[in-house]
Order: structure tokens, then C-alpha cells, then sequence
């Protein structure tokens, strides 16, 4: 990290940012990320089991075959939940627990994982927020062409509704996909994340089938109707999206032209059909001009553009963007960030969470949630075992900070979830990062609150934020 203090604008010192009653703190987390027991009690493979069993795609060869154990510590891990004051916990089911082959055959003992976790999160008066998808597609249908093949939407909006009928008494938020920008670019046309293709030539059908898939659940979702469990709210679907603005590096006419269409390519060609029911013209041409072709069905628009409950959003950091000249697919790149960042390198910029909120806001007025925000520091133990993570308080304060202006500003944001409850396995790169408000020593799976815990738990209980540097 430079010098620089993190702090937002907003933010004065001596001033109380109290966040409305029924404000929604939670915390997140992913399967393949926590749970482990990767082929346990009839487990499918799936393509990250397959993507991390590939020497050579994860550093320092980790795998999440054993992750945290959630799977036989989700009690623990529930009650440390209740014990930080959580109002709500955002997880996601692994497809391949519930259905190991991708096909209709069920897996009871998977079934019954969940409904453990789920009971133990109702214990504890937890609200369980549910992601459906979180980027571990079954092997079975990545051999079958994963989300090139049309079939994928749906097989994943037949396993979406078999899951919504087990559980969506007890979910009142259903995501459908967790971040499709992720999905398409990562993991199939930088490859850094499983499947691990690099076709860019097939971008805009992945895009299409993820969003398509997207808008079938959402149409099984309305077709079942869960009813609420009696001492909770009507259940709600919606999708999480991930939006790291793009500025311009320099004032540029040509930077600031390459910012825009990495907004075009990243935000507006997932905005645009959810909430408008149309790519944007300007995306199309792009593809188009690169011989990349979008094969569509005549209703497919309407089915993608469903009323939604609510939009999730996953906010981290900014992108300063500047021309390249001599890539003929993408003459965009991203320059290094001058500020602080964090051991990802993400430049800490918490304004980016207020302009995220209002882009979203320019699209819907349904409720908004912050679904992921957070940041990997190099949390170092002391000696007597406690974790002072003072820089992950600081970049939490001032990104809440934000969200508060958001609010105050009149924008419909009902909840906040920290990435992430624990240290856990951050995919391509494996155990290094550390998201986690609980430290996890992954020798021997021990838990441990960091600083930020006992913060967050303070925030939670205050409903809101207290000076800068004593929150
Ligand atoms: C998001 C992912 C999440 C986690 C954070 C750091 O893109 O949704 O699983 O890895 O980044």
C-alpha cells in the first residue's frame, strides 16, 4: 500500500453515518471458494475441481479440494456468523453438491448439506441470500460445450428451478449469476479463470447464454412462486453483476474514448439487455466488425429482459483505461494505478461505489445491494496471534462511507455484504489473498477474528459508521 489514507469525501471526522433501520449487513462467500470436500458424499467434478487438477493454472498448484472445510464446519462458521451480529449471509450452491453430472439426477445427500446450513442460518435469525451460480459449471456439461452450447441456459434454469423449489421458502434473495463479465472474459477469453479458454471469437455467445440462462431461471422462479416461510419477507430474484468503472488515464480524446468502451464492453452489454431488453448498438458493431457473431432467437431478448427484485453488485475498484494502437481486437489497456492499492493490486478508490450505485440507478429503481465489497491486505498475525488489519478497516470504512452518500442522495440501496466472512481460495491465485474478516490458518483450519471483525460487528450493532480512524 502507498501513503496515502483511505478515506472518502464524505466522510468528516466527528460525523455519525447511521445507515436506515432495516439496512441489510451481511457477508459473503462461494462454494468452490469455502466448502472443500470437493468429491465428498457423491460430489460431481466440476470445472474448477477440473481447472485446479491442471497443473500450471493455479498458483502454487492450490486447489480447493479442501478450501476451509465449510462443508463439515458450517456450524461453527454459523454461529461465528451470529456472533459478528450478520443480519444476512450471502453463499452459493455448488450445481454439482445437488446434481453431480449436470443432468436431472439429484444428489440427496448434497440436498441435505443445504438444508443443514440453511436451518443453521435460521437458527441464528441469519437471512440466507443465495447465489445459484458462482462459476462452477459441471465438467459434464463444459465436455458438452459448457456456455457455448444454447443447451447450458437450460440445463442451468431446469437445476435453478429444482433448487428453488427445495429452498425458496426459506431464500428471500435468489442471485441468479454471479458476475457474467467475470464468466465470459476470465474464463474464456483471458483464461486466467476455468474453463480457462482463451476464444474470443465466442464471447458474445457466452454473454448471451449466461444472460439467457439468467432470464429462464427467472422465468422458472416466477412459474414456482415460493411463499415465504412465515417470519420472512416474500422471496425476490435478481442477478449480481460486477462493475469496476473505467476512467480515462489522461484527458486524451483517445483514452477517454477507450474508457468508454470498456464501459460498453463490460457494463453496458449486460445493463442493456437486463434492463432494456436490447445489446447496445454500439457493442454489436464492435463484434460485428470482428467477425464475432451473435446467433439469437426471436424471444431470447424478451426472456433476458425479466422484472427483477433486486440487483446485486459487486464493487472493488476503478479501471483507468487508455488507448492501445496496435491490437487490432481490442485497442484498450489498462495503466497501473498511481494510488494505494491493495495486495491484488486493485487501486483503492472508494468513490467507485457511489458512481457504481448511481450508474445502476440510471437503469432501475428496484433495490440495489452491494453484494461484494472488500480487500485482500498482507494481514500478518502478532506474536500473541492477534490480527490488526487496520487497512482493511480503513477501506471498508471509507467504501461504507460512499454508500451512505448513496443513500443520502436518495439511491434505493438496501443492504451491504463484506468479500469476505473468511480468508479463502481466491481462485486463480490461490490461498494468498486474504479477503476474510476471520483470519483462516489453512494448516490447520483454525479461525480467528482479525480486527475488522470486531469492527464490522460494531457496525452492525451501531447501524452506522463513527469518526474516521475510531469507526
Ligand atoms: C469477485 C468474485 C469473488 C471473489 C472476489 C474477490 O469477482 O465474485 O468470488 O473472488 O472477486
Amino acid at each position: 500500500m502507498g501513503e496515502e489514507p483511505i478515506t472518502s469525501s464524505y466522510d468528516r471526522p466527528g460525523r455519525h453515518l447511521n445507515f436506515p433501520p432495516d439496512f441489510l449487513w451481511g457477508a459473503a462467500t462461494s462454494a468452490y471458494q469455502i466448502e472443500g470436500a470437493w468429491n465428498e458424499d457423491g460430489k460431481g467434478a466440476s470445472i474448477w475441481d477440473r481447472f485446479c487438477h491442471t497443473s500450471g493454472r493455479v498458483e502454487g498448484g492450490a486447489t480447493g479440494d479442501v478450501a476451509c472445510d465449510h462443508y463439515h464446519r458450517y456450524r461453527d462458521d454459523v454461529a461465528t456468523m451470529a456472533a459478528l451480529g450478520l443480519r444476512a449471509y450471502r453463499f452459493s450452491f455448488a450445481w454439482t453438491r445437488l446434481f453431480p453430472n449436470g443432468d436431472s439426477r439429484p444428489n440427496p445427500a448434497g440436498f441435505d448439506f443445504y438444508r443443514r446450513l440453511i436451518d443453521a442460518l435460521r437458527e441464528h435469525g441469519i437471512m440466507p441470500v443465495a447465489t445459484l451460480y458462482h462459476w462452477d459449471l459441471p465438467q459434464a456439461l463444459q465436455d458438452a460445450g459448457g456456455w457455448v452450447n444454447r443447451d447450458t441456459a437450460y440445463r442451468f434454469a431446469d437445476y435453478a428451478g429444482r433448487v428453488i423449489e427445495a429452498f425458496g421458502s426459506d431464500v428471500p434473495l435468489w442471485a441468479t449469476i454471479n458476475e457474467p463479465v467475470l464468466i465470459a472474459f476470465a474464463g474464456h477469453v483471458l483464461g486466467n479463470k476455468a474453463p480457462g479458454t482463451r476464444r474470443f471469437w465466442q464471447v458474445l455467445t457466452i454473454v448471451h447464454h449466461l444472460l439467457l440462462g439468467h432470464g429462464l431461471a427467472v422465468q422458472a422462479f416466477r412459474d414456482i412462486a415460493p411463499r415465504p416461510a412465515s417470519d420472512l419477507p416474500e422471496p425476490g430474484i435478481g442477478i449480481v453483476l460486477s462493475v469496476r468503472p473505467s476512467y480515462p488515464a489522461t484527458p486524451r480524446p483517445a483514452d477517454v474514448r477507450a474508457a468508454q468502451l470498456m464501459d460498453l464492453l463490460t457494463k453496458q452489454l449486460y445493463f442493456a439487455p437486463l434492463f432494456r431488453g436490447h445489446y447496445p448498438p454500439a457493442a454489436l458493431t464492435f463484434f460485428r466488425r470482428r467477425l464475432i457473431p451473435l446467433k439469437q432467437q426471436p424471444d431470447d431478448l424478451q426472456i433476458i429482459n425479466q422484472p427483477l427484485d433486486f440487483l446485486g453488485l459487486n464493487v472493488y475498484s476503478r479501471a483507468l483505461i487508455a488507448a492501445r494502437s496496435f491490437n487490432p481486437l481490442i485497442s484498450i489497456r489498462e495503466v497501473a494505478p498511481t494510488g494505494p492499492t491493495t495486495a491484488m493490486g486493485w487501486e483503492i478508490y472508494p468513490p467507485c461505489l457511489y458512481d457504481v450505485l448511481k450508474l445502476a440507478a440510471s437503469y432501475t429503481d428496484i433495490p440495489l445491494y452491494i453484494t461484494e465489497n472488500g480487500a485482500a491486505f498482507p494481514d500478518q498475525p502478532q506474536p500473541d496471534g492477534t490480527i490488526n488489519d487496520q487497512d482493511r478497516i480503513a477501506y471498508l470504512h471509507a467504501h461504507l462511507a460512499e454508500a451512505h452518500r448513496a443513500i443520502a442522495d436518495g439511491i434505493n440501496l438496501k443492504g451491504y455484504f463484506v468479500w469476505s466472512l473468511l480468508d479463502n481460495f481466491e481462485w486463480e491465485e490461490g490461498y494468498r489473498p486474504r479477503f476474510g474478516l476471520i483470519h483462516v490458518d489453512f494448516k490447520t483450519l483454525q479461525r480467528t477474528w482479525k480486527q475488522s471483525a470486531t469492527w464490522y460487528r460494531d457496525v452492525i450493532a451501531r447501524n452506522g459508521l463513527r469518526v474516521i480512524g475510531n469507526s
